[in-house]
């Protein structure tokens, strides 16, 4: 069968939609990149040329609809555009797979869920996704896979870290809407249940963040099947991009590294690994979980519905979490 040939735009010329540009135009066959959207002209011509991509660049998303025929979007402007940009799509009626989160405010995303779910309606099948990518993540998914063997028993408790280099600009509020954001899907996704409850501890803030930031934060809760959380979260950490996680089950503990390095721990047996670097940022660490995803969301341009890609619901159910404590915050 021949593969129908995929006219994608990508909104964003930064670290995000440079990783798009690339796995679209690199990794992905039957995907051709035909637009790119980014204000900074500069940035934007740069990464055409990196891929040597012969499409036309524009100021804004809405330009790039007026100007080309797309089957799909991929959004990686910065979060405060991503509702602004749903909404546009939605009202084109163009798929997108959007960057989390869904918005910043839960208000927004309540608005979005009502007009993705009109949409639903009237095209019949979803028309964004959301880039929670850790749920196409290698190592995250053998560790889904462990749980639902049942080989260890039940998780009884998750410590999990999420620590950044940097985040240049990040407001207090945003550790929880930008980064905490990615625990709050990965862990409803892996142990498919859902948080039940939610409390944020602040600390003495680290002298590697600007004067003000509320950094680190650490996030406690659980689940409605009694799993107790703990989650660690970073903008701004000195010795190098860290994300982990480790679940005690049972009979047994699951660590996923920060390289993605899977250990299982049992039968008083611990595996040895070796040392390994720590990178600037999570491209590296992640750069199979986007590809994947992106594999994914084309098939559902193709007509294939994901049951893995997250939907705009999701993205609310994240926000809405967030809500219990941001009010505090
Ligand atoms: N899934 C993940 O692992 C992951 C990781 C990092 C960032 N993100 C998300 O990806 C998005 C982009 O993050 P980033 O790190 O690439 O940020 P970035 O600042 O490196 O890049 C954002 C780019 O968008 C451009 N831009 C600004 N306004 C725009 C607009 N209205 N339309 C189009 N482009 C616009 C900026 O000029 C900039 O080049 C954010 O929403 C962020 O939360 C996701």
């Amino acid at each position: 069968m021949v593969e129908i040939e995929l006219r994608v735009g990508v909104v964003g010329a930064g670290v995000m939609g440079s990783g798009h540009v690339e796995y679209l135009s690199q990794d992905i066959p039957g995907v051709t990149v035909v637009g790119l959207a980014e204000p900074n002209e500069d940035l934007r011509n740069a990464l055409l040329q990196r891929w040597n991509l012969s499409c036309p660049g524009f100021d804004s998303l809405e330009e790039m609809l007026d100007t080309v025929s797309l089957d799909g979007v991929v959004i990686a402007s910065p979060d405060r555009f991503h509702a602004e940009s749903i909404k546009l799509c939605l009202s084109r009626k163009i798929p997108a797979l959007c960057e989390k989160p869904l918005a910043q405010s839960l208000d927004d995303g309540e608005e979005l869920s009502q007009l993705a779910q009109k949409s639903l309606t009237e095209v019949g099948k979803p028309l964004i996704h959301l880039g929670f990518m850790r749920r196409f993540d290698p190592p995250l998914v053998e560790v889904k896979n462990i749980i639902g063997s049942g080989e260890l028993g039940q998780v009884l408790y998750v410590n999990a870290s999420t620590r950044n280099v940097s985040s240049p600009g990040i407001k207090s509020e945003e550790l929880l809407t930008n980064i905490a954001i990615h625990e709050v899907d990965t862990m409803r996704w892996l142990l498919s249940d859902e948080w039940s409850d939610l409390t944020v501890l602040k600390g003495r803030p680290t002298s590697v963040a600007p004067d003000g930031l509320q950094d680190p934060i650490v996030l406690t809760g659980g689940t409605v099947n009694g799993v107790v959380i703990v989650a660690d979260i970073f903008a701004n950490n000195s010795y190098g991009y860290d994300v982990r996680c480790e679940l005690t089950f049972e009979r047994g503990v699951v660590r996923v590294g920060i390289w993605g390095d899977v250990t299982v721990v049992r039968d008083h047996q611990h595996p040895a690994h070796p040392p390994f670097a720590l990178g600037e940022n999570w491209m590296a660490r992640f750069r199979q979980a986007y590809v994947n995803e992106l594999v994914e969301w084309t098939e559902t341009l193709r007509g294939k519905p994901s049951s893995d890609l997250a939907t705009v619901e999701d993205g609310l159910r994240a926000l809405q979490v967030l809500d219990w404590v941001s009010s505090e915050s």
